[in-house]
């Protein structure tokens, strides 16, 4: 974890920011796979880990807003844990380590919560997402458990996401080690993307890459020569020429930053005419991108601009037609990117997303599209220095969406379906980086993935 003044430091920051009432801060506990004692891999709550960073289960991290004191509730380990375990820290000391000197065992929380509420105290809490927690927090509070994101504190919501979408430099320098990592899966399954390799080879190769060099994956892999599925988690597929692979791979570092890189490679590692075509469509779209973003500019102009180079190349091939501002307008783009250009990053590769999409990227001023592709767009806001976020453009070729659409005849003045009916065999491509917005413009994170097609095919090579 980092220094425990980074801890201390943060939580006077929210203090200013919330005044009164209590900061409940459940940590997450281990969750059973398929039975109590096999678990699924530990994953600590993101914000318990930005204000206690505490990477262990069962604790609880507590804020007195009014008297401005900070609480560890958890409970020492005893012999019977130790025996499996081996020894673990005294409470005092994992609470030292983030600044807090005040502990309780967990069976006093309840106590001091039904203190609290008696004496009509508020009790803050960010909206659970884990069913254990909505339990707990349900028994502490009397309340009905399926209740608890609806009882959430919008005044401490909005606090922890001004807090945590200003990366600091101790923040920006653990992705930049996450983006090394996400260097190293890449260019693996590059020069592993040849004809009858089998995809789950390759993501087996470099999700082992995640979990030697920092700790695994920072979302589930997505890894497949039918890139056209966004989120595609099937890994069962040969490796055949004539197809791309969309590998979509970020790792996390021991502290939990994230890194997101998405990279698109030939299967046999040589691009053909069609495929260079595309390409070289997204990758306009994703360095056009990458100039444009300083401070003050929205990731929603962003977001457009390159639906504009999409739609605009598009129609240079033939596959779009009319005008393109127009067809933009109308989002007759979104056939061929349905999804948003980029998302925050931090501590979870879709930062703060557990918090509510609408409040991070979006505000009184600006709302939520619901136009079909737009509406997919996770933050619009203009960007601050410190924001640090994805760029990550795409080309697809869904069939059962062209057909869907053709059907309709939907947007028959802006998409020239016979040519599209040719294509429908392609796939995808995606290609994704990760910035920093600085004071007067943007910086590309981490150790830069071979992106052109002469330094993918270089890898390849
Ligand atoms: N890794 C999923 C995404 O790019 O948002
Ligand atoms: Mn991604
Ligand atoms: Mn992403």
């Amino acid at each position: 974890m980092f220094k425990s003044e980074v801890y201390a430091t943060r939580r006077a920051g929210l203090h200013k920011l919330m005044k009164s009432g209590i900061g409940l801060f459940i940590g997450n506990v281990d969750a059973p796979m398929n039975y109590p004692a096999n678990t699924y891999h530990f994953r600590q709550d993101s914000d318990f880990l930005y204000f206690f960073g505490l990477d262990l289960q069962g604790l609880t991290g507590l804020m007195d807003f009014d008297s401005g004191k900070d609480w560890i509730f958890g409970n020492d380990i005893d012999m019977d844990d130790i025996i499996w375990m081996g020894p673990q820290p005294k409470v005092k000391e994992l609470a030292a380590r983030c600044g807090v000197t005040n502990i309780a065992p967990v069976s006093k929380l309840e106590g001091v919560i039904r203190e609290a509420v008696s004496k009509k105290r508020t009790i803050h809490f960010l909206p659970p997402y884990r069913a254990e927690t909505k339990m707990t927090l349900g028994s502490l509070l009397k309340e009905n458990p399926c209740q608890m994101k609806t009882l959430s504190s919008t005044a401490l919501i909005k606090a922890v996401i001004s807090m945590r979408s200003i990366k600091e430099q101790i923040e920006i320098d653990e992705i930049v080690k996450a983006v090394a990592i996400a260097y190293e899966m890449h260019t693996t399954a590059m020069k592993m993307c040849r004809p009858g390799m089998k995809e789950q080879e390759i993501f087996g190769a470099i999700e082992g890459i995640a979990l030697a060099k920092g700790g695994g994956t920072a979302f589930p892999i997505i890894l497949s020569i039918n890139g056209q599925t966004l989120h595609n988690h099937n890994h069962g597929n040969v490796l055949a020429k004539g197809r791309m692979m969309v590998t979509d791979a970020g790792a996390e570092t021991n502290l939990h930053y994230s890194s997101d890189i998405t990279r698109t490679t030939p299967v046999g590692g040589k691009f053909n005419r069609k495929q260079k075509e595309i390409y070289e469509i997204v990758l306009k779209a994703n360095t056009d991108s990458v100039k444009s973003a300083r401070p003050g500019i929205s990731n929603r102009d962003l977001h457009l601009n390159a639906c504009r180079v999409i739609a605009s190349s598009l129609k240079e091939l033939g596959l779009m037609k009319g005008d393109v501002d127009e067809a933009v307008q109308a989002g007759a783009h979104a056939l061929f990117m349905p999804h948003g250009l980029g998302h925050m990053m931090g501590l979870d590769v879709h930062d703060m997303e557990a918090l509510g999409e609408n409040f991070i990227g979006y505000n009184d001023q600006v709302k939520r599209s619901d136009q079909f592709g737009l509406a997919f767009l996770r933050f619009a806001l203009p960007f601050k220095p410190g924001h640090v976020f994805t760029v990550e453009p795409g080309i697809y070729f869904i069939p059962q969406l062209i057909d869907q659409w053709k059907s309709e005849g939907k947007f028959r003045e802006f998409i020239n379906y016979s040519k599209v009916e040719t294509w429908k065999d392609f796939g995808g491509v995606r290609i994704e980086d990760n910035v920093l917005i600085t004071e007067n413009g943007r910086k590309l994170l981490g150790k830069p993935v071979p992106k052109t097609i002469p330094e993918i095919e270089a890898t390849c090579a």
